[in-house]
C-alpha cells in the first residue's frame, strides 16, 4: 500500500514538474523580445578603421536605439578573416538570437555563417556577401549596376575616349569583383581603355602607392576610377604630390558618398564624381526584427545608389 502510494506520488510529481517545466519555457519564449528581455543580436564588422564601416555600425546602433526589444552587440575582426570567423563562432556559442555579418571576402566567411544557421541561428549578411545559398537574408546595393553607371559617366565625362586607371577593392570580396565588371559594362564599345588596375584592399594608402606608380609609367592618365572613395582620394594626393598639376586635368570618381567623405570631396573640386554605396544599417534591423517576430522576408534587399557631382551636390544628388 504504502508503495504504491510512493509510486503515485513519484508519477504525480514528474507530471508537475514536467508541466511547470513547459510553462516555463512557454514564459521564456513568450517575453522574449521586449525592453525587459530583448532579443540579441550580434554584429560582426569585418573592420571599423575604415570611416564606411564606422557609419554602418553607427547606423545599426542608432536604428537600434528604436526597438528596446533587441539589443546588439558589436565585434570588430579588425580586417582578419581568422579573428572574424572565431567572432561568428563565439556569437553561436554564447547563443544569440540572430547574427548580422559584414564579412571581409566571401569564402573564408561561408563556412562559419552556415554553421551559424545549422545551429538554428538567422543571418543577415550585409554588403560584401559569402558564397552560395545559406544565409537567411542579403542586404545590399547593386555593385554591378554602380560600377556601369560609373563607367557610363566617364564615357561621357571625357567624351567617349581616354586613358583609365582602376584602383580596385579587395578583389576576393564580391563588391571589389562587381564593381569591376560592372565597369567594363559600362566603358564597352567606347574609346575608355584602362591602361592600369592594382588591387588597393579598399586602402586610401595602397591606392596611393599604386597611382604613383601609374603616374610615373604613363604621361596620360584622363581619369581614375576608385572602387571607393578612399582609393580615388589616394589617387589625388598622389597626383598632387607628384607636383606637375595634372590633378586639374585627371578626373577622380569613387563610391561610397559618405557626406563627410565622398560627398565633401565632389563639393571640393577633388572628385569629379560619387556613388552612394548605402550602409543598409537601418534596413538589416528592419529585417532582423522581422526574422525575430517569425515574419517572412527576402532572400535579397537591393539598396539603391545616387550619383554625386558639382552640378547636383547641393540638391542632394541624384537617383540612379
Ligand atoms: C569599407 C569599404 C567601403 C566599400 C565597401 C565595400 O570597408 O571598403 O569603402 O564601399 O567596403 O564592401
Amino acid at each position: 500500500m504504502l508503495k504504491k502510494s510512493l509510486v503515485i506520488a513519484a508519477i504525480i510529481a514528474v507530471v508537475v514538474s514536467l508541466g511547470g517545466c513547459s510553462k516555463q519555457k512557454q514564459k521564456s519564449t513568450a517575453t522574449k523580445g521586449t525592453a525587459a528581455n530583448p532579443w540579441v543580436i550580434g554584429m560582426s564588422q569585418c573592420n571599423r578603421g575604415e570611416p564606411w564601416r564606422v557609419q554602418m555600425d553607427k547606423d545599426i546602433e542608432e536604428a537600434a536605439k528604436a526597438h528596446p526589444e533587441v539589443k546588439v552587440i558589436f565585434k570588430d575582426a579588425q580586417d582578419k578573416e581568422t579573428t572574424q570567423q572565431d567572432q561568428v563562432g563565439e556569437f553561436v556559442d554564447q547563443g544569440v538570437d540572430l547574427i548580422i555579418i559584414s564579412p571581409k571576402e566571401a569564402r573564408p566567411l561561408t563556412k562559419p555563417v552556415a554553421d551559424a544557421m545549422d545551429a538554428g541561428i538567422p543571418v543577415i549578411v550585409l554588403d560584401r556577401k559569402v558564397e552560395g545559398d545559406k544565409y537567411t537574408c542579403y542586404i545590399g546595393a547593386d555593385n554591378v549596376l554602380i560600377g556601369r553607371k560609373a563607367g557610363e559617366y566617364l564615357v561621357k565625362a571625357l567624351g567617349g575616349k581616354g586613358k583609365v586607371v582602376e584602383l580596385e577593392g579587395n578583389m576576393y570580396s564580391t563588391p571589389g569583383v562587381d564593381r569591376h565588371k560592372g565597369f567594363l559594362e559600362g566603358i564597352k564599345g567606347s574609346g575608355l581603355e584602362v591602361i592600369f588596375a592594382a588591387d588597393c584592399q579598399w586602402k586610401e594608402d595602397i591606392a596611393q602607392r599604386e597611382m604613383k606608380s601609374a603616374l610615373s609609367r604613363f604621361d596620360k592618365i584622363d581619369a581614375v576610377y576608385g572602387h571607393n572613395d578612399p582609393s580615388a582620394h589616394g589617387a589625388y594626393l598622389a597626383t598632387k604630390q607628384e607636383g606637375k598639376g595634372r590633378e586639374k586635368q585627371i578626373k577622380f570618381v569613387g563610391i561610397d558618398a559618405l557626406a563627410h567623405e565622398g560627398v565633401r570631396y565632389v563639393r571640393e573640386g577633388i572628385l569629379s564624381a560619387t556613388f552612394q554605396y548605402p550602409t543598409g544599417g537601418p534596413q538589416a534591423i528592419d529585417t532582423a526584427i522581422k526574422i525575430l517576430k517569425g515574419e517572412k522576408v527576402e532572400k535579397s534587399i537591393t539598396l539603391g545608389t545616387k550619383i554625386f557631382t558639382k552640378d547636383n551636390v547641393d540638391k542632394g544628388g541624384e537617383a540612379l
